[in-house]
């Protein structure tokens, strides 16, 4: 039998420096998450994505690696990530790791001999140009670069950055740059990860300023990569960061013969869509946009992650419907396309509608991704720069730096939220432990009936029709097995009437009806005499349908 693991896996992503530090020197380490995960397995998450934790100056968060064999010494040491994976594995947690390949730090040492000198072997792994065109539309981080080129002194030339000028586009169509991703994923690989997320996969395939390599050939590198990597490991994943239309998605899976797993933008973006209009319509219509997938790919989907909840997909006013409802006052938004808070202030912590869209998304087809933090209920500090407001320190404990260190809290690799609702004393781990009606506990809860629903992961799909335009319901089977769930995206209660699915048949196995946040709105037992199923306002209901004949 083939393994699909990643099709029903619970992804948690976190970042080694703002997770646990165990020195006290105010930076989170692989020892601190290796001693928290226990606390992970507990939660059931069995497969972590880690941002990158090479050695790196940290422009972009650690996105801009000066070398890829190696662990930034801040975050501990290769021994400690070995350790790390001995521990998950025995844990039964997979690790993915972030691969960026797509660029570099300008102080790579590749990158360096490249731009002292014009007869290094490395002047040709990055891309050079001396009549550069501006392609503004090409600009990732539009507010603050205002070209993709940055003229060199030393090497006198310009070179290609997509992202901040201090990261340097690696030069794809050289074989030789082909050759060195490779041999870094071999690297990793033997150390044990199982596969790889492929940061700005969309970049790595343009053939911006590349002479003689077509967009076509930059493409098939990614066959390459799925190649190597299943050669050395049948059962490890690429999972790409590509945020493109419709038309592009097949460049990336193409007969399932490239990326596992792309992350599902479109979905998400419809998703915020849906939830300014409260209305089940606009995300119906984002799930038919999707493009069919081979039977080997799939969808992550996602609420929220470490970056901006980029909405660059939607239209100026629906983006706007977007900003109205979520992200009114500016400094709540980004790069004049995205938003740069957590849902929970997002929501006005309002944890009925919050409990409902991870329950969504959760059961949207695909596989569920969480963000550390999400799991409690954190909020954001937009008094940080950029989209550092959503990277705060993990929230332990009540203890001092929440329990994340006990270095001084100017010594924090980034502050604790320490002031308001959303403030350590209020929301952390061990409070949430012991309060049987937390957050926590619920996620726990939604994360082991997700666990027993494979059907969502990997089942044949269905948008039911029903009566009411605020509520998504749909169906997933798989091998005779079904199941069934209910959104309502309003703050109004209604009724749903069904047409070809019988109450007796159903069996209730998840809802807000079990959380213990709604004691006071229990909804009545089933009524088989009836097809219509109440629904709270934000409710959600999933049923397992047993065989109809
Ligand atoms: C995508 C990552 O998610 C983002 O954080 C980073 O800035 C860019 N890629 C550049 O690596």
């Amino acid at each position: 039998m083939k393994s699909v693991w990643y099709k029903n896996a619970i992804v948690y992503s976190l970042d080694v420096e703002t997770f646990k530090d165990s020195d006290g020197d105010g930076i989170g380490d692989f020892r601190g998450l290796t001693h928290r995960l226990d606390y992970l397995a507990g939660l059931g998450v069995n497969c972590l994505w880690l941002l990158p934790f090479y050695p790196s100056p940290n422009r972009d968060n650690g996105y801009d690696v000066m070398n890829y064999y190696d662990v930034d010494p801040r975050l501990g040491t290769l021994g400690d990530f070995v350790e790390f994976m001995h521990q998950a594995r025995d844990r039964g947690i997979r690790v993915l790791i972030d691969l960026v390949v797509n660029h570099t730090s300008i102080e790579h040492p590749w990158f360096q001999s490249a731009r002292q000198d014009k007869n290094s072997k490395y002047r040709n792994y990055y891309v050079w140009s001396d009549d550069p065109q501006p392609n503004p539309d090409l600009i990732a981080f539009p507010t603050k670069e205002d070209s993709i080129w940055e003229y060199d002194e030393q090497a006198g030339a310009s070179y290609l950055h997509h992202f901040y000028k201090e990261q340097p586009d690696l030069n794809i169509g050289n074989p030789k740059v082909q050759e060195e991703i490779l041999r870094i994923m071999g690297f990793w690989l033997e150390l044990g990860v199982s596969g790889f997320r492929i940061d700005a996969a969309h970049f790595l395939v343009k053939n911006v300023g590349i002479d003689g390599a077509s967009s076509e050939d930059l493409i098939l590198f990614l066959e390459r990569m799925r190649e190597f990597v299943t050669a050395r490991r049948a059962d490890a994943i690429l999972l790409a960061e590509a945020n493109v239309s419709p038309d592009q998605i097949p460049v990336y899976f193409d007969q399932g013969n490239r990326m596992h797993m792309l992350f599902n933008f479109l979905l998400n973006q419809q998703l915020f869509l849906a939830l300014a209009r409260q209305d089940a319509n606009t995300l119906k219509d984002g799930l038919k946009t999707l493009p069919c997938i081979p039977h080997n790919a799939q969808w992550l989907n996602f609420v929220r992650h470490h970056d901006e909840l980029t909405l660059d997909r939607l239209s100026d006013e629906q983006r706007q419907e977007i900003f109205a409802a979520f992200a009114p006052e500016e400094q709540m938004q980004i790069f004049g396309r995205g938003i740069r808070r957590r849902l929970p202030p997002m929501m006005q912590n309002d944890r009925h509608r919050i409990e409902m869209i991870y329950s969504l998304a959760f059961t949207l087809p695909g596989t569920p991704l969480l963000r550390y933090g999400d799991e409690i209920g954190m909020g954001d500090d937009l008094s940080l720069e950029g989209r550092e407001s959503v990277r705060t320190p993990m929230q332990w404990s009540d203890d001092p730096n929440g329990g994340f260190s006990t270095a001084s809290p100017d010594a924090l690799v980034r502050p604790v939220i320490s002031e308001g609702e959303y403030s350590y004393p209020h929301v952390n781990v061990s409070f949430e432990q012991r309060d049987p009606a937390s957050f926590l506990n619920w996620m726990e809860h939604l994360i082991r009936t997700r666990r027993q629903c494979p059907e969502f992961g990997t089942g044949k799909w269905q948008m039911l029709e029903t009566n009411e335009p605020a509520v998504f319901a749909h169906a997933c089977k798989l091998d005779g097995a079904t199941v069934l769930a209910l959104h309502n995206l309003s703050d109004r209660p209604c009724t749903v009437t069904l047409e070809d699915i019988q109450q007796e048949h159903l069996m209730e196995v998840f809802g807000d009806n079990f959380s213990l946040v709604r004691y006071d709105q229990k909804y009545k037992p089933l009524d088989q005499s009836s097809n219509t199923i109440s629904m709270n306002a934000y409710g959600y209901r999933w049923f397992r349908v047993s065989a109809m004949h």
